[in-house]
């Protein structure tokens, strides 16, 4: 994975730097089109998404199309070297399509239709709003397709939600069939026995709702998977009516933290991976959490196509959606766009580039304020980054090379939160697997974020947080991987059911249970006010000692092969094991039977990752709340410094010969980073391991 991927667009092979641009709310005004562009150059802005929701003013009626105005704005973007992501506008639709075919808005759990309104508000299984979707797609491509500005498709904008109507639940049904074939098959991964719910006809079955089904946890979980794979659909019906016209030209749609629909199936249909950004900076006294949380989530989007990605959106101040929306103070917009770069964005781009007059955004962040002009804060802060990513442009294309790969699946998490027990006030899913995460960002330790479906062989060291839906086949994958000499770290709540959301028998982890070499009999839950420890034994191979504090879940387990490292302190399992290690073939695999916080999995990780020959970035420690992430392309490596504490910093280099790739400057023995502050260092790559 060690060379230069190709650039994302060869039309414009630099780190790309813009915003979601809505020239159609301002048609009445020329004289803003005008400034725009000068405002743009101005704020090296190099790239545009252009029609993100501009159908209406693309088909004011039906069969009515009206292109000349975005004629004109990529004619004036060619002319001033300004490139466009050209979306398709299904993100929202025109009234007269609502109006004139009302089965394409939404139906919602409560079987209730909604009426026009918002976005987002569509049915994707409608014939109709595929028919009308592939007309105005199929337009825009025949027209601009191979427009010299042009650099991508911009599909649709963050899908999501989903649809009740008479028309899903029919493809749902038919996607059952072809799932389970027969009605037997599918009451037993269902374990419809339990109060009487076998199914006896397939028209019986209804999506979850509720006033209906929320109980059935195989359907819950089938429901997510043909939402998912309903709006992939769509999303590939998208992309068949642009992609004829110039199939080389790459397409995009633009992701974001959504839960309820697995992204990573969307990956396969697309030639580059964006998403949309938003970290909540400056919440708490330092930026730590959210940094490591923002370095967790770029990762896991990397990581879908393992190659450079798009950071489609973010803003360039404030948002107008969160709780408190607190600006970007001075240095943040530097930092936390260089640190999408530091992951692997190949852009920085924007919501949005001007700031809309009314309506619901009018107060959301942009690049141009209502003040109308260049003299604020905020566009000095991005034409400053645009001067940026401009000397920085040598890193564009890089690859991350990641030996390390935490697991993190949508299904596991849609079925680790549905169950009910053992601990109904929060497992906390997704913060456990960050704070592992951040265990590896702490020492500046590369980090690939995979499903259970993806290769495992590329990685030394695998991590798979509380895996409770794990198949039987996941747990093949891991032992082979074991075997053949990784290691693997697995937490509590493992290897509990399997795909249909079914326990799986004869004791847990069930498919995980040889490779750890442990029985897990029980767990214990914890209020939030009571604490367990794990005491680490004498001579134990990491080399830990102390006591850690444990919450929140305590599992008993025995050992069938595996060594004890550590021991429960408390209640009527105190010494017990509670952290334990087994040997299979080559490899090793630990478990970790309850939660421990930061405090032990940092000096955890950096015994286990130096065990496994994991490479740090930089071979050096680093301060609390710094990181450093790598980008090579083979010849030259790319070091990222980071301070995202509340204090001043400084970073020790490791003896190899470094230079800023800003300034050019030679670099001595130490960094000085300051709160908020980021270098980029250049160095020779280290010669390709065999
Ligand atoms: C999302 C959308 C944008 C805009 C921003 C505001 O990411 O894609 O259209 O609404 O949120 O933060
Ligand atoms: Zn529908």
């Amino acid at each position: 994975m060690r060379n230069l991927a190709a650039p994302i667009s060869p039309k414009l092979p630099v780190l790309m730097h813009g915003a979601d641009y809505n020239p159609d709310q301002w048609l009445h005004d020329p004289a803003i089109l005008a400034e725009d562009i000068r405002l743009m150059k101005l704020a090296g802005c190099n790239v545009m998404a252009i029609g993100i929701f501009s159908w209406a003013a693309l088909e004011p009626s039906e069969g009515q199309f009206q292109f000349e105005w975005l004629d004109q704005v990529l004619e004036s973007f060619r002319q001033n070297g300004i490139y466009a992501w050209l979306a398709t506008p299904s993100g929202a639709r025109p009234a007269w399509l609502a109006g004139r075919y009302p089965e394409v808005l939404r139906v919602g759990p409560n079987r209730v239709r909604n009426l026009y309104a918002g976005r987002h508000n569509h049915c994707f299984t409608s014939p109709v709003y595929r028919e009308k979707t592939a007309i105005i797609n199929r337009k825009l491509a025949e027209r601009y397709g191979s427009h010299p500005a042009v650099v991508g498709w911009h599909i649709s904008n963050e899908y999501g939600g989903e649809c009740h109507c008479e028309l899903c639940q029919e493809a749902f049904r038919s996607w059952l069939k072809r799932q389970y074939g027969t009605l037997d098959a599918l009451n037993l991964a269902w374990w419809s026995t339990f109060w009487a719910h076998t199914y006896t006809d397939w028209q019986q079955i209804e999506s979850p709702a509720p006033h209906g089904e929320r109980n059935l946890h195989g359907m819950n979980l089938d429901w997510r998977r043909f939402v998912t794979e309903q709006t992939v659909a769509f999303c590939k019906h998208e992309i068949d009516a642009v992609k004829w016209a110039n199939p080389g030209l790459p397409v995009t749609t633009n992701m974001y933290t959504l839960e309820t629909l697995d992204y990573r199936k969307f990956a396969p249909i697309l030639d580059v991976i964006s998403w949309d950004a938003y970290p909540d900076w400056h919440i708490a006294q330092d930026n730590v959490k959210v940094a490591s949380t923002f370095a967790f989530l770029h990762d896991m989007f990397r990581s879908m196509l393992h190659k450079p990605f798009v950071l489609m959106e973010s803003t360039p101040s404030m948002t107008n959606w969160q709780a408190v929306c607190k600006l970007k103070k001075p240095g943040m917009h530097r930092l936390s766009s260089l640190q999408a770069v530091a992951h692997g964005a190949d852009s920085v781009q924007y919501f949005q580039w001007r700031k809309s007059r009314g309506s619901t955004e009018k107060f959301h962040g942009a690049v141009v304020d209502h003040a109308g002009h260049e003299h604020t804060r905020v566009f000095r802060d991005v034409a400053e980054l645009g001067g940026t990513l401009a000397s920085l442009s040598e890193v564009t294309g890089s690859a991350t090379h990641a030996e390390t790969a935490i697991l993190f699946d949508w299904e596991n998490r849609w079925a680790v939160k549905d169950a009910k027990g053992p601990r109904n006030a929060g497992l906390h899913y997704e913060e456990t697997v960050q704070d592992h995460h951040r265990a590896f960002w702490q020492q500046g330790i590369p980090v690939d974020v995979i499903g259970s479906e993806d290769n495992f062989a590329p990685y030394k060291l695998i991590v798979a947080p509380m895996l409770y839906l794990c198949r039987e086949e996941t747990g093949r994958k891991l032992e082979a991987f074991v075997e053949r000499g990784g290691t693997l770290v697995v937490t509590y709540w493992s290897g509990i059911v399997d795909e249909h959301d079914l326990c799986h028998l004869g004791g847990f982890p069930g498919p995980l249970r040889k490779t750890l070499g442990i029985w897990a009999e029980e767990i214990d839950a914890l209020h939030d006010y009571d604490l367990n420890g794990v005491f680490l034994l004498d001579g134990n191979p990491l080399g830990l000692s102390g006591r850690y504090e444990s919450r929140q879940l305590c599992e008993l387990i025995h050992l069938e092969g595996a060594q004890a490292l550590g021991q429960y302190t408390d209640d009527f399992y105190a010494e017990r094991p509670a952290l334990t290690v087994n040997s299979l073939g080559q490899g090793k695999a630990y478990y970790i039977a309850t939660r421990l916080g930061d405090d032990f999995l940092l000096p955890f990780y950096r015994a286990v990752a130096a065990q496994a020959g994991v490479a740090r970035v930089l071979d050096s420690e680093l301060p609390a709340g710094v990181t450093a992430q790598l980008r090579t392309d083979g010849s030259s490596d790319f070091i990222f410094l980071m301070n995202f504490s509340d204090k001043a910093a400084e970073v020790v280099l490791d003896g190899r010969s470094y230079i800023d790739l800003e300034t050019n400057e030679t670099l001595e023995t130490v960094i000085p980073l300051p709160v908020d502050g980021i270098r980029v260092l250049k160095r020779d790559a280290a010669p390709l391991r065999s």
